[in-house]
């Protein structure tokens, strides 16, 4: 089954053919990853010298955005450049909502706009711990911030001036990979959810599905021959650089390898703005295990 889907799109903002629209909704929501080989996001000479490993602090991978509060964390940059580089992040954080909104008006009222990332470090070579790997294929869960059910959606566009392609790999469908590690999955402690939220380690108390994408996304990082033969499984997916997509991360196992110079801006948002709801992994991970997961 072929994953990712291309889309003739150059522009970042609409309109688009009700026929794109209908098209790419239905992609995105089936668990493909939309492919837009003529959408680059533009960086201005000034601007050109930020995309270099040095524009972070050396300790966070990313330098990140937050549109909620206007800060910009993870950089060791300072007065003028910092003011460049947020410049240059914001830009990408209201191009990648314009995408949104042009392509999926049916998400604009649901859609919270969360972290703009910009990933200038290359990827190869990089050493993580296991759980942190995303050369690793996993579905996206975050162990600070529960979710409950709300989708976490992902575009992420290659602006590296060298012209290093990003690598990943592009994994199962959500229903076979929720349910090749359903067994293997620990139910939560009774009490857990309520005490790491007690001691600060949670944002708001885990609800089960919370629980239950941590466990899968360690179960798969941690799963060495699933690793080799998924990996095996497809030949890699090349971004170039000049190029854009999206996917739910939530639902599309995907890995990493290679590239440097990106930019990610996430959305998350209730299920119920879905045109078909019942394939969010809350949905699935319900069907497959006759739980209740909030
Ligand atoms: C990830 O979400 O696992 C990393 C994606 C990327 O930085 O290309
Ligand atoms: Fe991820």
């Amino acid at each position: 089954m072929q994953r990712i889907e291309s889309y003739d799109i150059a522009r970042w903002d609409g309109p688009f053919p009700r026929a794109t629209q209908e098209a790419a909704i239905e992609a995105l929501e089936t668990g493909h990853v939309l492919f837009f080989p003529r959408l680059a996001f533009a960086v201005t000479e000034a601007e050109r010298r930020l995309l270099d490993a040095t524009a972070s602090d050396g300790r966070s991978k990313n330098v990140s955005y937050d549109p909620a509060t206007g800060e910009t964390k993870g950089t060791s940059l300072a007065g003028d450049d910092l003011a460049l580089l947020s410049g240059m992040v914001k830009r990408f954080a209201a191009s990648a909502r314009s995408l949104m909104h042009g392509l999926f008006p049916r998400y604009d009222a649901a859609l919270e706009q969360a972290r703009t990332s910009f990933r200038p470090s290359e990827i190869a070579g990089r050493v993580q711990p296991w759980r942190k790997d995303d050369t690793r294929l996993h579905v996206d869960a975050f162990p600070t911030r529960p979710l409950r059910g709300r989708r976490i959606l992902r575009v992420f566009s290659n602006a590296d001036p060298d012209g290093a392609p990003r690598r990943w790999v592009v994994g199962e469908a959500f229903e076979d990979h929720a349910a090749r590690f359903l067994p293997k999955l620990r139910a939560p402690i009774p009490g857990s959810a309520q005490a790491l939220a007690l001691l600060g380690l949670t944002k708001s108390p885990r609800s089960r599905y919370d629980h239950m994408m941590l466990e899968l996304h360690d179960a798969a990082k941690r799963d060495d021959a699933y690793q080799r033969a998924a990996r095996a499984a497809v030949p890699e997916a090349l971004f170039p650089a000049g190029t854009s997509w999206m996917v739910f991360t939530d639902q599309v196992p995907h890995a990493a390898l290679a590239g440097r110079n990106a930019f990610e801006q996430t959305f998350h948002f209730d299920p119920s703005a879905m045109a078909n709801p019942s394939r969010a992994p809350i949905s699935v991970l319900e069907r497959l295990s006759g739980r209740a997961m909030v």
